[in-house]
């Protein structure tokens, strides 16, 4: 078995239901915050954290995913010849940013079932998995899946990125129930529940996207039922791994946008964009406008 984090999975294979009617012909990964879809920023978390290959588990119709991360030589040289060298360089680099291998996801069972669909790809070893709808700054320092690789270098087990959610946000997510206390950010799982009811809440400690699994979870889930929905979930086969082996529930450092939700999502475009030069004046001075008009 390779123990070095080499691998990151994607689901990518999801409707995007709450993004319609946007999300018909589109998919939701290519959402931009302000020009860069948001995969591509979750594809750059895995790079910039040392993964070598990211494993897109896509759905049939999600062609322009691909056509986003391959090289296209004809746009390059048209840009070319049209003196746009920058965005030349910009196209031909987010093709070159990774390795991808895409994996197709024929039925939509869950999120279990969609890492289920990685097991080929990622074999024998430690992955990362980057839920798209949670994107995740730490504009100080390492990035989450860096940090939950450091995690997974000292301790060798699997790591679940979780955060204090409010109480009222609890049924959203897969909460926590931990052995001991958290120490230095870290605890170990107890249990875990998907989305569970305020009162039927373990705590308020949630899941938000980020897991560092080892590969004893696909035999796991190979036998996990359909559970919250009708769906594979990931969090009853993490409960059940976490019964015979250590998993780490670690109090991630970043800044989290719920990008799944509107309010999110346009959250993320301010902030994101309120960081580039090109657009903060801009956006800071409309902001200003929008205040004034609406003081009452
Ligand atoms: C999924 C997981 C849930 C987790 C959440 C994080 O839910 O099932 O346990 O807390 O992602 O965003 P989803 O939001 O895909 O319904």
């Amino acid at each position: 078995m390779n123990n070095k984090v080499r691998k990151a999975v994607i689901p990518c294979a999801g409707l995007g239901t709450r993004f319609l009617p946007a999300t018909k012909a589109m998919a939701k990964e290519m959402l931009p915050i302000v020009d860069i879809p948001t995969l591509q920023y979750q594809i750059k978390e895995a790079v910039d954290a040392g993964i070598e290959e990211v494993i897109l588990i896509i759905s049939n119709n999600k062609e322009e995913i691909k056509k986003h991360f391959q090289r296209d030589i004809d746009y390059e040289n048209y840009l070319y010849e049209k003196g746009k060298y920058e965005e030349a360089k910009l196209i031909k680099d987010i093709s070159t940013m990774a390795k991808i291998t895409y994996v197709v996801q024929e039925e939509q069972k869950g999120l279990g079932h969609a890492i289920l669909c990685a097991k080929e790809a990622v074999g024998d070893e430690p992955f990362v998995v980057i839920l798209g709808d949670d994107l995740i700054i730490n504009e100080n320092g390492k990035n989450v899946s860096s940090q939950m690789i450091d995690i997974y270098d000292k301790y060798h087990c699997s790591v679940i990125g979780c955060q204090n959610v409010e109480p009222s946000q609890v049924n959203k997510y897969g909460i926590m129930a931990l052995k001991n206390k958290m120490e230095n950010r870290i605890g170990y799982l107890l249990d875990m529940v998907e989305k569970p009811k305020l009162e039927d809440a373990p705590s308020t400690l949630a899941c938000l996207g980020r897991y560092l699994l080892t590969s004893d979870i696909f035999a796991i889930l190979e036998n996990t039922k359909p559970g919250k929905g009708g769906e594979i979930q990931l969090t009853d086969a993490i409960k059940i791994l976490a019964k015979d082996k250590d998993v780490i529930v670690y109090d991630f450092v970043g800044n989290r946008y719920d990008i799944g939700d509107k309010f999110g999502y346009v959250k993320a475009v301010i902030d994101f964009s309120l960081k580039r030069d090109d657009m903060k004046d801009k956006v800071l001075n409309h902001i200003k406008n929008v205040l004034s008009d609406n003081k009452d």
